[in-house]
């Protein structure tokens, strides 16, 4: 039996490790989320991985037959989702113990969440945002680094997590590269509080996506990883395959300019994101060559597909043995 690992997050969530499995457009599904529980760390999907709103509904309802432990979901508080309510109200119905938003301000998240006794940490990549999320009242913050799958920030961990830490008193969640123990404990050391991961959890058997993805994923270096605005307007981390090659990382000069004017950003940008999410949905779920797959740096460290359970084994362990070997540079 591993030993917990206690930091204030534990205490917060009432879990036995700081390790998110953190929500992942497309991939992250009921079992992801209740094997993470169930392991001992928290479970966590984007509320839109279910679509239309009874779907959600019903997902919801299926995790928490399968776990009584705490479980997460992720709501973007930005308009280009205007099922954000229904996202809010239907998790707090189903008894939902985190949330994590993305994209927006967080208000109306937080003071519902607060009544229902459930904690809010909000996707930040800078202090001036970190801040402000705090002073709205949320729990915590997920610090997202340079290196991460998804959004990634433009800011080292090394330097984003101490720098956050020097004026927030909430919580902080280290995400961004982190597939092996190792790293967990360097991030605990750097003053986080816990770790989010995301593209670990996609080489992991639970996964119900194309096998050429979780494949890539095995294969993939870190120096295989672009960022490109051709997803959603904003960077995002993809696999360089062919077809990346091929699109270009920067949108069209066209579409860019359509996108900063005035009068056309606000048609264009749900048009890029639409056209963006269908690509990657394309890409996910069949296979096509159409491969834009979402996968961050930590690629580099993860080389086999592993059950849920195993992975939180696995980082476990090897966070431990990064403890012992830390014990060993003592004079
Ligand atoms: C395939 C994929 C999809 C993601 N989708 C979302 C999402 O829908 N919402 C969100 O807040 N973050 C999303 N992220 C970011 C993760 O929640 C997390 O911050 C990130 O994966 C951590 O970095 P790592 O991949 O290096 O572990 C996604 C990441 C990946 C890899």
């Amino acid at each position: 039996m591993l030993k917990q690992i206690r930091t204030p997050f534990t205490d917060l969530m009432k879990i036995d490790y700081p390790i998110i499995a953190a929500p992942m457009f497309l991939v992250s599904n009921t079992e992801i989320v209740t094997q993470s529980s169930e392991a001992g760390g928290i479970g966590t999907f984007p509320a839109l991985n279910y679509r239309p709103i009874e779907k959600y509904d019903e997902a919801l309802k299926a995790m928490r037959a399968k776990t009584k432990k705490p479980i997460g979901v992720n709501i973007i508080v930005n308009k280009s989702n205007t099922r954000q309510n229904d996202d809010l109200k239907y998790a707090l119905d189903n008894g939902v113990d985190l949330f994590i938003t993305s994209l927006g301000s967080p208000k109306k998240v937080i003071e519902e969440a607060h009544k229902n006794g459930a904690k809010v940490f909000c996707d930040v990549t800078n202090l001036e945002h970190a801040l402000k999320v705090e002073d709205l009242g949320a729990d915590g913050v997920i610090a997202v680094g340079a290196g991460a799958g998804g959004h990634a920030g433009p800011i080292s961990p090394f330097v984003l997590i101490p720098w956050l830490k020097t004026r927030l008193q909430v919580p902080i969640i280290a995400a961004g590269g982190i597939s092996h123990g190792s790293m967990i404990t360097a991030a605990l050391a750097l003053g986080a509080s816990g770790v989010s991961v995301g593209t670990r959890f996609i080489a992991s058997k639970e996964a119900d996506i194309d096998a050429a993805y979780k494949k890539a994923i095995v294969d993939s270096t870190p120096e295989d990883i672009v960022m490109t605005t051709r997803v959603s307007g904003t960077p995002a981390a993809v696999i360089n395959t062919p077809y990346v090659q091929k699109l270009g990382t920067d949108l069209p000069w066209a579409m860019k300019v359509l996108k900063d004017n005035k009068m056309t950003k606000k048609y264009m940008v749900p048009l890029i994101h639409y056209l963006g999410m269908r690509s990657l949905e394309e890409a996910a779920t069949k296979p096509s060559w159409k491969t834009v797959w979402t996968a961050g740096q930590s690629v580099g460290m993860i080389d086999d597909i592993l059950s849920v359970k195993e992975i939180y084994a696995k980082l476990v362990n090897e966070y431990e043995e990064s403890l012992r070997s830390l014990d060993k540079t003592k004079a």
